[in-house]
């Protein structure tokens, strides 16, 4: 990936001053941030402007699944808002995935995002898989890697997965396609609701082109702090994974 690997900080506040109040007071100038659905619903396309105006790259996180009609009209209206990265659900299958690849470039005038598909979320394991989902007889790095390989071969440039999963991606879909990793915990820190976890450096090794970290960066006592060590944590890790063993 073109970018550094960067770590998108989750802005998952409800509003637009609370959301700039933090990176000013904390002094996160320009860092990548996740928009989600939680902030883009009540404040719309102006928290976009507004990130953009502050020089800040911008994943906008609203993992859309519907029918590819509805799909590809709601890619082509997201497109204007020229962010870096959106997403979608693998699940909403191949037919959504190359409608929501047209909408990008009919709504692309400059720059085209890029469009990453949410395989399993990190908040479901195997018993969900199974028991809830229905999906059985496989495991949940069968499944991932299933959406993987559907998604590249239907227009989408990476996926949204655990760090669990990234190595047998990097096998099954080569090492340009996209791996964005969220569930990033420090290693003493808590999982909330989340399951399929790895520390920041684990997900650099693992070979994840960018991580997403919520929580463990905007609850901290410390966020600035907080961001550096992640980010070199991650830095660490990538290095550790691009060096080739003896
Ligand atoms: O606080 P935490 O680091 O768990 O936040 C993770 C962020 O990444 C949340 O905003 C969540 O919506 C998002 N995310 C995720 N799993 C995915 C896709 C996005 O946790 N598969």
């Amino acid at each position: 990936m073109s970018t550094n690997n960067p770590l998108y900080v989750a802005l998952d506040f409800p509003r637009k001053e609370q959301v700039l109040q933090f990176l000013e007071t904390n002094g996160l100038k320009k860092v990548p941030v996740k928009v989600g659905m939680e902030l883009f619903y009540r404040e719309g396309p102006s928290i976009i402007e507004d990130l953009k105006k502050r020089n800040h790259p911008v994943f906008l996180d609203l993992k859309l699944h519907d029918i590819p009609a509805t799909v590809k009209r709601a890619m082509t209206s997201l497109a204007s808002l020229e962010v870096d990265i959106v997403n979608l659900h693998a699940q909403g299958g191949s037919a959504m995935m190359q409608a929501a690849a047209e909408g990008l470039d009919i709504g692309s005038a400059n720059k085209k995002p890029l469009l990453l598909a949410v395989t399993q979320l990190t908040s479901t394991d195997d018993m969900m898989l199974s028991n809830e989902l229905l999906i059985n007889g496989k495991s949940m790095e069968e499944a991932v890697i299933h959406y993987a390989v559907l998604s590249k071969n239907n227009g989408v440039d990476g996926v949204v997965c655990s760090v669990k999963e990234v190595p047998a991606l990097r096998k099954a879909c080569g090492k340009d396609f996209i791996a964005l990793t969220p569930g990033i915990r420090q290693s003493d820190a808590e999982h909330h609701d989340q399951k399929r976890v790895a520390t920041p450096e684990a997900a650099g090794e693992a070979g994840s082109d960018c991580i997403v970290v919520g929580r463990n960066i905007t609850q901290s006592s410390d966020p600035f702090a907080a961001y550096k060590k992640m980010k070199e944590e991650f830095l660490n890790g990538v290095r550790k994974n691009s060096t080739p063993t003896a």
